[in-house]
């Protein structure tokens, strides 16, 4: 097999860079190791920015979105007794969108599945540091495949095999892991808020998100080695009014579709380049899920590394290429750093020192116009040149 470029992984990076190189006319092949119907269920982000619907919409994937996709102009602080919204349009002119991303994959494999090889095992990149570099795979009917290509892109995600074949000595990775991760569910039943809810607690931080007007999500801060089989509905239930309970609000429960736990990370791996190999999204970089960024992030990297790919197969010019992982890593700190301070200023760790300076940010943040233009910024997602 020939094609201009092969990409590891049909997440919502390696789905969004095939369709986005085929409107250029640029060939892809997407190798993928889970099923179809398992990429598309995967419950994951759910909050897009501004520009990631902009791109998505002038790629033609924005018909469902526009129909299905809930503008939402703020979000809710919360600590004990205190609720305070940050209006983002009022201090950026900016929104973000609540879009599950399993929605973004599904629109995504409608324009691009034929591309995709999926339930492909023992995925392996060679020779990528000439210009020949090639994807071996071995096909969901047990045959295996050599596709040669001028470019490989790492679209795998955090346990992906691309990251790890840029040579160890070479490689240099930044990481954090919290004592702490997240429990999600999904709920049929109407959010109770218009607008997502972060809250501290003393118990720990709680999330109220939505998919839809009929579907909530919610979100409860739990010590990283929790089970889930310890958390049983109602006990989930009763901790999440416990910590984003408010007086004269009620949080209406309903049944739970699915449940999950999530370990938190910060992570920087560099380089997101070696030789004709380009690593995009959370292949070569995590951010815990407290900011909405990840996703955000993986279709920044995509932006950036189109265009390159673009100007070096329309016109023989490798300079974006060779600027690829500058541009991307700037935003990428950025959010990096956006991140842990959301999850640093929500979460509770530590003593009571940290609980006082918790609370002493968050009341900053929504009482100073400054201190909170520059979450709504951040949030809303800092423009390209910006993101320095
Ligand atoms: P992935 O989605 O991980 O895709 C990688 C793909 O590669 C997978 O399909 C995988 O099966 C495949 N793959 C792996 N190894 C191989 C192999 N060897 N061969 C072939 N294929 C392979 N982000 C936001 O922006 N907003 C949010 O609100 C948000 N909330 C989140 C909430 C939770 C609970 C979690 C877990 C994450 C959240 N994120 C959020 C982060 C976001 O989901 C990720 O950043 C995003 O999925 C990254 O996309 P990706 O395509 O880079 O990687
Ligand atoms: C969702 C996830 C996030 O990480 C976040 O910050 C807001 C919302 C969500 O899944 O809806």
């Amino acid at each position: 097999m020939r094609t201009q470029v092969a990409i590891v992984g049909a997440g919502p990076a390696g789905l969004l860079l095939s369709h986005l190189l085929a409107l250029r006319g640029i060939e892809s092949v997407v190798v993928e190791s889970r099923s179809r119907a398992y990429v598309e269920a995967r419950i994951r982000a759910g909050v897009l920015e501004q520009d990631t619907v902009d791109l998505l919409v002038a790629a033609g994937l924005g018909d469902r979105l526009a129909e299905q996709g809930l503008r939402h102009d703020g979000i809710h602080l919360q600590w004990p007794g205190e609720r305070h919204r940050v209006d983002f349009r009022a201090l950026t002119g900016r929104s973000v969108w609540i879009y599950g991303q399993t929605e973004v994959v599904k629109d995504l494999l409608a324009a691009r599945a034929d591309a995709v090889h999926f339930e492909v095992s023992r995925t392996a990149l060679h020779d990528v540091d000439t210009t020949r570099p090639k994807l071996s795979f071995v096909a969901a009917d047990g045959v295996a495949h050599v596709v040669e290509a001028d470019v490989v892109v790492g679209a795998d995600g955090f346990h992906g095999v691309s990251r790890p074949t840029v040579p160890a000595p070479l490689r240099r990775t930044w990481e954090r892991d919290y004592p702490y991760g997240w429990l999600g569910v999904l709920a049929e039943v109407p959010p109770s808020t218009d607008e997502l809810i972060y809250a501290w607690h003393p118990n720990g931080f709680a999330m109220h998100s939505m998919r839809s007007p009929s579907l909530s999500r919610l979100y409860l801060q739990v010590d990283r080695g929790e089970r889930v089989e310890d958390w049983s509905d109602d006990r989930v239930w009763d901790e999440l009014r416990t910590r984003l309970g408010l007086d004269g609000w009620a949080l209406a429960d309903g049944p739970i579709l699915d449940k999950g736990i999530t370990p938190m990370r910060s992570f920087v791996s560099t380089p997101m380049r070696h030789g004709r190999l380009f690593l995009v999204g959370d292949a070569a970089h995590i951010v815990p899920p407290t900011g909405a960024k990840g996703l955000n992030l993986a279709v920044a990297d995509v932006a950036v590394l189109t265009e390159a790919l673009g100007a070096f197969f329309a016109e023989g010019r490798a300079d974006l290429l060779d600027s690829y992982e500058e541009r991307a890593l700037r935003r990428v700190w950025r959010c990096t750093h956006f991140s842990w301070w959301m999850t640093s200023m929500l979460h509770t760790s530590g003593d009571d020192l940290d609980r006082q300076l918790q609370l002493a940010q968050l009341r900053y943040v929504c009482s100073s116009e400054a201190a909170a233009t520059s979450l709504a910024e951040n949030y809303v997602g800092l423009p390209h040149e910006l993101a320095a």
